[in-house]
C-alpha cells in the first residue's frame, strides 16, 4: 500500500521534533558536563594547599614532598575505634585493586587530627596495618589545624562518655583524591566502595 500523501506533513513534523529533542538532550548533557567541570574548578580552589607536617618517620614534609604522586588524603586518628580503620581498609583495598604500576603512583595520607597522642612512632605502628603506601602525618596543634583548614576538614576534641578522664575526637570522614600536581580532583564520602575509588583513580590516570 503506498504511503498516503496526507501523512507526509505529519511525518516531517515528527522527524523535526525528534531532531529538536535530540539536540536539546545533547545541549543539556553538555551543560551538565560543563557544570561538573565548573564544580570541580570551584572546589579545586577551596580544597588543598600548602602544608608542613611531620611524617611517621619523624621527617618534616610539605605538600611539595608528594608532588608526582596521586594522594588519598584522610583526616583521622589512630585511637579511632571503627570509622578510621574501616576507611583505611577501604583505601588499602582500592590500591590493591589497581594494577601495580598505577598503585605505585598513589599514596594514602592519614593526617592525624589528634597529634597529642599520635606521635610519629604511634603512627608508624598504626599505618603498618594498612597498604605499604600509607603515610601517617602529624605535627604541632597549629600545623594540624592549618592543614585541616586547607582541606575544610572538621574535627573536635570531645569528652569520652564512658571514660570522663579520657577524650575522643569527632571528625569528618572524607577521602580527598588529589592529583599528582597536588590539586584537588575528587572526594569520596564515608561508605564509598573500594572499587569506586579504584576506578576513579584509574580514570584520572588514563586521562592525564
Ligand atoms: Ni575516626
Amino acid at each position: 500500500m503506498p504511503f498516503p500523501a496526507k501523512y507526509i506533513p505529519l511525518m516531517i513534523a515528527l522527524f523535526l521534533l525528534g531532531g529538536v529533542s535530540a539536540m536539546s538532550l545533547y545541549a543539556s548533557q553538555q551543560e551538565r558536563l560543563n557544570g561538573e567541570q565548573r564544580e570541580t574548578q570551584r572546589v579545586q580552589a577551596l580544597i588543598g594547599g600548602s602544608f608542613e607536617m611531620v611524617d611517621h618517620n619523624g621527617k618534616t614534609v610539605t605538600d611539595k614532598t608528594y608532588l608526582g604522586s596521586y594522594l588519598l588524603v584522610y583526616f583521622g586518628f589512630t585511637y579511632c575505634p571503627d570509622i578510621c580503620p574501616t576507611e583505611l581498609q577501604v583505601m588499602t583495598e582500592a590500591l590493591n585493586m589497581l594494577p601495580a604500576k598505577q598503585a605505585a603512583k598513589v599514596k594514602i595520607l592519614l593526617v592525624s587530627i589528634d597529634p597529642e597522642r599520635d606521635t610519629p612512632k604511634q603512627l608508624a605502628s598504626y599505618v603498618s596495618n594498612f597498604h605499604d603506601n600509607t603515610v601517617g602525618l602529624t605535627g604541632s596543634l597549629a600545623q594540624v589545624k592549618k592543614m585541616a583548614r586547607t582541606y575544610r576538614a572538621y574535627y573536635k576534641k570531645v569528652k569520652d562518655k564512658d571514660n570522663p578522664d579520657d577524650y575522643t575526637m569527632d571528625h569528618s570522614s572524607i577521602v580527598y583524591l588529589m592529583g599528582s600536581d597536588g590539586k584537588y580532583l575528587s572526594h569520596f564520602a564515608y561508605g564509598t566502595r573500594a572499587k569506586v575509588i579504584a576506578d576513579k583513580i584509574s580514570s584520572y590516570m588514563k586521562n592525564s
